[in-house]
């Protein structure tokens, strides 16, 4: 029998649906604490991990027998893979499954940060609404604006055909483009859209040089991780207004907001929301579990990270 330990109960609940013979030889550990986990980790052949849990060395010298790593996510960047890889364990992510609901989270923050959402929610729920006036919380119209697109892969794609129904023009910004090329369609993107993985390449990869040369009043959007931006030039850049508004589900420091990020009003600031319908939850468990049952039983699913 092989021990997959599962970190939520979403897991334990997809866990208990697999065929028989994917669950037949593999007995399955609910280890929802840290402690839970560091001590069911001797044992383990596989690991359901979330993507709020490092999986690094230390926690790797402690798990000799480990085979898999099934992330619930399809970022894997809190996985050191250089370490897996040494160890030929295998790695596999959700890719596909929270396409859709990523995508419709980038546009409900394009919404939100474009027509000034969260100040007009205060004003409504602190009772400081005091009636219709011609230039109240004055946002931007959408259609026909220019939106750059970072990243081409199934997210990128997903939110660029959301954001056409909405009448903007789209652009996409790839791993091709040369570096001049990226400059000029900074310089024309007054919607900025990022769906990049984060690996070492990619960090800070919106800096502040690249700030500078979007459009004084544009739009930028994150939902893909903290650190593609550097969020100490982001709140400059917000605060002195060369930026219209940000909308951010995810953070340089998660789940740390820097207080001077919080207290911005030109700024939607959400949890890290982007895959959490519960559709799209259970699906990603599905599909991590059954991958690890089906790497575990010497099958190669289509999630397996090429590294
Ligand atoms: C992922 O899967 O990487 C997302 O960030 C989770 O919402």
């Amino acid at each position: 029998m092989k021990t997959v330990i599962l970190t939520h109960p979403f897991q334990t609940q997809a866990a208990a649906k697999l065929p028989k013979k994917l669950r037949k030889n593999l007995r399955f550990i609910n280890a929802w604490k840290e402690t839970e986990v560091l001590e069911a980790l001797p044992r383990a052949a596989g690991i359901v991990s979330l993507l709020t849990q490092k999986i690094d060395r230390r926690l790797l010298d402690k798990a000799p027998d480990l085979e898999a790593i099934a992330n619930m996510a399809v970022g894997f960047d809190n996985i050191d893979l250089s370490q897996c890889k040494n160890r030929k364990i295998k790695v596999l992510n959700t890719p596909g499954v929270l396409t859709r609901a990523t995508a419709e989270l980038a546009a409900t923050l394009l919404l939100a940060a474009a027509r000034r959402v969260p100040e007009g929610e205060l004003l409504c729920r602190t009772g400081k609404f005091k009636g219709w006036a011609p230039d109240l919380l004055l946002g931007k119209e959408l259609h026909g604006a220019q939106a750059l697109i970072v990243g081409k892969g199934r997210i990128g794609s997903e939110t660029g055909k959301i954001f056409r129904g909405l009448g903007l023009k789209v652009t996409y910004c790839t791993r091709k483009d040369r570096e001049a090329t990226v400059h000029s369609k900074l310089k024309k993107a007054e919607i900025l859209s990022l769906h990049l993985p984060y690996n070492e390449k990619n960090h800070h990869w919106l800096s502040r040089q690249k700030l500078q040369l979007l459009p004084k009043g544009a739009i930028v959007i994150n939902t893909s991780r903290g650190n593609i931006v550097d969020e100490k030039s982001l709140i400059d850049f917000l605060r002195s207004g060369r930026l219209f508004s940000a909308g951010l589900d995810v953070y340089e420091n998660e789940p740390q907001i820097p207080a001077n990020l919080r207290s911005l009003k030109n700024v939607v600031l959400l949890p890290h929301l982007g895959s959490a319908t519960e559709k799209t939850r259970h699906e990603m468990a599905s599909m991590a579990v059954e991958s690890i049952a089906q790497v575990l039983n010497g099958q190669r699913p289509r999630n397996l990270v090429k590294f």
